[in-house]
């Protein structure tokens, strides 16, 4: 395989290592297309775009669900409703993949009172395939891993195929683009720019070319969200970590900035992602919402306060169950009826195969709460596991009618 590994180092910006799983890759594709030795596959992949297309997406696959790292949402939401109106915000999604990220953007942007005309959001990616799934404007079963904030779910319509469809208003903010971000320059600066689960694909030259870029095309009060592997790419930049637990957020400055401390102490008094989180109105001024109650009383702001419902959100957000599993168990020991806390765990267990268990998290679910579409659809999904179509097709379109019934 040292042909193939040869052939990504001087053809493409990902880690030329071929490991097991592209070795695999490679041998099956060969089988299929005939190619009886590696030589001849790679010679396939250079006269052939499409082939190469196809062994990109392979290695740097469009793994991607909806608010991803929904904290990394919180803080974009905090920083939107602060933000002038009379100026178009710019956001970029480098590495949209099949357009869960900009969808959740979005979202957020119209759960702020945003429209196209305040906020423009640029969708790149590398594939072709991916921009063509994205321009759908929806988001397959497979993204709805977590569930969606109370306050973005009014902009996510249940399809009858158990899709989740961003809103029309939404879809208008994004522009699809395709580029290649090891040589991609904009014409613009952004003022949030979304840049996550990319760079681990990368090889070190593009890494370090990306992280420069980002910096670049950032404004000075922006910000820069990333994978939560992704933090060493802006090392050598002036980019730093805000104190903001599990966004990966970063802002151009040696401490975080002060706006971010505020953001941070408010969080404190907001819980992330329960159905009580006190809505933000627009023009609703953070600091002033600090200053009120730091008048009041005269202690330090206090340190934030990780729920157990945060950490089960981070916890399975970053892929780790058991943690998310653990929380959540101790978190439903306290508020048996958490309906948050229940659709977790019925994605959680979806997640790790135990059907049983999800299904009856989400019915328990739809008994608290008949319009609650993500635990409908979940049980649509459940239901075509077990080859019961009718009765898939029965919660698909209870799912799509929450959308009438709410609007
Ligand atoms: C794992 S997905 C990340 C999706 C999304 N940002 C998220 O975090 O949920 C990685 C995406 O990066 C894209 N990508 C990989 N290399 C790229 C490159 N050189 N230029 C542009 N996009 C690239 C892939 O096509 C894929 O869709």
């Amino acid at each position: 395989m040292r042909q193939l590994s040869a052939w990504l180092a001087a053809n493409t910006p990902l880690e030329p290592e071929v490991n097991k799983f592209v070795e695999l890759f490679a041998q099956e594709r060969m089988r299929l297309l005939g190619d009886k030795t590696i030589e001849h596959y790679v010679a396939r992949l250079q006269r052939d775009p499409q082939e190469a297309m196809y062994l990109h997406q392979h290695l740097a696959p469009p793994e991607t669900w909806l608010f991803r790292y929904v904290a990394a949402f919180e803080v974009l939401r905090e920083h939107i409703l602060k933000r002038d109106r009379s100026q178009v915000i710019q956001v970029a999604s480098l590495g949209c993949a099949t357009g869960s990220e900009p969808f959740s953007i979005a979202a957020t942007a119209l759960s702020c009172g945003l429209t196209a005309q305040h906020i423009h959001i640029l969708a790149l990616d590398y594939s072709d395939d991916h921009l063509a799934v994205t321009k759908t404007g929806r988001a397959s079963a497979l993204a709805q891993r977590t569930p969606i904030p109370t306050w973005a779910a009014p902009w996510l319509h249940p399809t009858t195929q158990g899709q989740l469809e961003l809103d029309a208003g939404g879809m208008v903010m994004i522009e699809l683009t395709r580029g290649d971000l090891s040589i991609w320059k904009p014409d613009r600066a952004f003022d949030f720019v979304f840049c996550r689960n990319v760079a681990i694909y990368l090889n070190e030259a593009t890494k370090k070319r990306l992280g420069k870029l980002l910096c670049e095309i950032t404004k000075p009060n922006g910000l820069v969200f990333l994978g939560h592997a992704d933090s060493i790419i802006l090392a050598d930049t002036d980019m730093r970590r805000s104190e903001v637990d599990h966004a990966f957020v970063f802002a151009r400055s040696d401490k975080p900035s002060e706006s971010m401390k505020l953001d941070m102490a408010t969080r404190a008094l907001m819980p992330l992602v329960t159905p009580s989180a006190p809505k933000m109105k627009p023009g609703v001024s953070v600091a002033k919402t600090l200053s009120a109650r730091t008048a009041a009383t005269p202690s330090p702001a206090p340190a934030p306060i990780m729920t157990l419902l945060t950490k089960a959100q981070i916890s399975a957000d970053s892929g780790n169950l058991v943690e998310a599993e653990k929380a959540l168990l101790a978190h439903l020991a306290v508020e048996p009826l958490g309906i948050e806390a229940h659709v977790l765990f019925g994605c959680v267990q979806m997640a790790q195969n135990k059907f049983t268990e999800a299904e009856r998290s989400f019915t328990k679910v739809v008994y608290l709460d008949p319009l609650n579409s993500l635990s409908l659809l979940s049980l649509g999904a459940l239901a075509d596991l077990r080859g019961d179509v009718k009765g898939a097709q029965r919660f698909r379109e209870r799912a799509a009618r929450t959308v009438e019934k709410q609007s």
